[in-house]
Order: C-alpha cells, then structure tokens, then sequence
C-alpha cells in the first residue's frame, strides 16, 4: 500500500494532523505545493475552513493531480464550521478522483477559541484513524 499525505495550513493546527498520520503510515507530510509525482494507492489529504471555504491553493491541487490515486481520504479542521468533506469530495470527484466516505476532523484553535486543538488526543485519533485506513 503506497500512501502519500498532503495538506494546506495557515496556522500549523492542520500540520499537526498531517504529522500525525504521515507518521502512523510511514512517509513524510508535504504540503500541497508539492505536486504528486507517481501513482498512490491512497492519498491523506488535509484542509482547513477559511471564510467557510477551502484555500485555492487546495482547489488547485486537487485539479493539477495527474497520476493515479487508488483514494482520496479527507482530514480537516476548522473552528465553528463541520469538515471540509463536502467542498473537497466536490473537487475530487469532479476531477475524475476515488473519494473514500471515511475522513478525520476534529476542532483547530482560532483566536481565543478551541486553544490547543487540535490536542494530543486528536492527533493520537488521527494517527489511529490513517493506520485503520491503509488496513482497509
Ligand atoms: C482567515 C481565517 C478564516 C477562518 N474562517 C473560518 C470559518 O469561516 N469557519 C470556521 O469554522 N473556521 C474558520 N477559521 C478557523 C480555522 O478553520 C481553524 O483555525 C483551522 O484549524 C485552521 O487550520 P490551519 O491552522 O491548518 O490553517 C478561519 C481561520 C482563519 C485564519
């Protein structure tokens, strides 16, 4: 099973996660200025909410994505809003992309909210979820 990890952060809260599982699967977490260059059997791809929305720089990603992906797996956190499944499953999807139904969000901190999260608690979740997954 060949797995990559890739995400998009502005605070370091969804980094956190994408170390995590990265870790749990045994490779390195890149961002997404790092385009995939071989075919993968899955792909952790990490996200956060920014004015209700995805950063372009994970639209564009997903849409540059020129090898094979056996599945995209979802990862998110945001700080009010749910995941960001719906925007980046759309985004796969409409690329012609494998879009697994599981995905891990847990809450990242915002100003005075949610401080410490994503916490040791969620990247020992996360870590659990990405080894669950790569078993699957
Ligand atoms: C510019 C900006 C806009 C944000 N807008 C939202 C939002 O609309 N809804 C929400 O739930 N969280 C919002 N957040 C909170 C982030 O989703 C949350 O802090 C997330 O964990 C950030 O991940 P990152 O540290 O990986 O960038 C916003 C954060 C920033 C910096």
């Amino acid at each position: 099973m060949k797995a990559g990890v890739r995400y998009y952060t502005k605070s370091g809260n969804t980094k956190k996660l994408a170390d995590a599982i990265a870790k749990a699967v045994g490779v390195e977490a890149d961002t997404v200025d790092h385009q995939l260059e071989e075919d993968i059997d899955i792909l952790f791809l990490g996200s956060s909410v920014y004015a209700a929305g995805v950063d372009d720089e994970v639209k564009k990603f997903i849409k540059e994505i020129h090898v094979k992906v056996g599945k995209v797996v979802n990862f998110s956190t945001a700080a009010l809003l749910p995941s960001t499944y719906k925007q980046v499953s759309k985004l796969v999807q409409e690329h012609g992309l494998n879009m697994s139904e599981e995905e891990f969000h847990c809450r990242g901190s915002f100003a005075m909210m949610h401080r410490g999260k994503p916490d040791d608690k969620d990247i020992q979740h996360a870590a659990i979820f990405a080894k669950k997954m790569i078993h699957e």
